[in-house]
């Protein structure tokens, strides 16, 4: 999707084919010098014209450039191999890939790994791997490896993790133009409604933002606090979902960023980016978290695919 190097290379061959080709078709009729001027002229207005268009598709098309990434590592504490997993017949970290392949707004979808098991069973199904280290801690310093290895340039960055085979790729669109349109956050990430009976669970992670869409905190705790002590059925709380997408700009500082203390407290990465005074949009969107964090989260999610007629 890069736009930069056409356009020019195109409004330098107009500009030489319209002089050469009126010099030499009108030679006759007129005067060669002047048409070779004239054509210089045309050349200059053609190529402001392009510049100038090339101008307003660059502002139209902010931040243009995306390539989802899938962190996927073999080791976790709560369990081993996890996105090699059959979820119904087919690898978990396959089941994240089909949908990601499914966004409109990504370019290029890869998979972050360090494990060979992971990538050769990746390549398998024809997807693109990226080889991290192992020393990345986690999934956002393991995107801002993959970017910086690979080749290309991108402005967006989403880490799509691979524990929510059943993310729709509307969601991940959402994110990508939640950022695309803007310019003053560097993140973005989506919510979707918090179940009461999650209302306590610290490992379902809240979220509140301003009226404009932009995350004020994040807690693992219930946000906000209703002053009778209990839950407000009647409140809108949110659930934040794991899904985030960067300014590639950003993302090759934010593992830079030294832990805050909010972050520390919470255990919650994302609070650095806020605590920083960076902006972070989020969106709102439908969805019924699957994460799969235990080896018994894959039973209750084949069954909700059999339920629902999903293969
Ligand atoms: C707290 O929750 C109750 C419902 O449980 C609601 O009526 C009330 O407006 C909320 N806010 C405060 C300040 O009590
Ligand atoms: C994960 O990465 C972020 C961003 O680089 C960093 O702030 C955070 O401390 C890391 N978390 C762990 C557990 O290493």
């Amino acid at each position: 999707m890069s736009i930069s190097p056409s356009p020019s290379s195109s409004s330098s061959s107009s500009s030489s084919s319209s002089s050469s080709s009126s010099s030499s078709s009108l030679e006759s009729s007129n005067n060669g010098k002047t048409w070779i001027i004239n054509g210089i002229v045309a050349g200059i207005a053609i190529a402001a014209a392009v510049g100038a268009h090339t101008y307003l598709n660059r502002f139209n098309k902010f931040r243009s450039r995306v390539v989802g990434i899938i962190p996927a590592r073999f080791a976790s504490s709560r369990f081993q191999g996890k996105p090699l997993v059959q979820i119904l017949g087919k690898p978990m970290i396959q089941r994240t890939w089909e949908r990601a392949k499914l966004a409109a707004t990504l370019d290029h979808v890869v998979v972050a790994t360090d494990d060979e098991k992971i990538a050769d069973c990746c390549r398998k199904f024809g997807a693109d791997v990226i080889m991290t280290s192992e020393s990345c801690r986690n999934g956002t310093e393991r995107c801002n490896e993959a970017l910086q290895k690979l080749g290309k340039k991108y402005d967006v960055v989403v880490n799509i993790q691979g524990d929510e085979p059943l993310i729709e790729p509307e969601i991940v669109d959402g994110v990508v133009r939640a950022l695309q349109a803007a310019p003053d956050a560097v993140f973005s990430t989506a919510v979707t409604s918090l179940k009461p009976e999650d209302a306590h669970d610290p490992n379902r992670v809240k979220c509140v933002v301003d009226n404009r869409g932009y995350a004020i905190y994040f807690s693992r705790g219930l946000i906000p606090f209703n002053k009778s002590g209990k839950v407000n059925q009647q409140f809108p709380y949110l659930l934040h979902l794991g899904i985030q997408s960067y300014d590639a700009k950003f993302l090759k500082i934010y593992p830079h960023l030294q832990p805050t203390p909010l972050q520390l407290e919470e255990d919650l990465e994302q609070l650095k980016v806020l605590e920083n005074g960076y902006k972070m949009k989020v969106i709102k969107v439908d969805h019924e978290a699957h994460g799969v964090d235990t080896p018994e989260d894959v039973q209750k999610i084949e069954s909700l695919m059999r339920e629902r007629n999903m293969s």
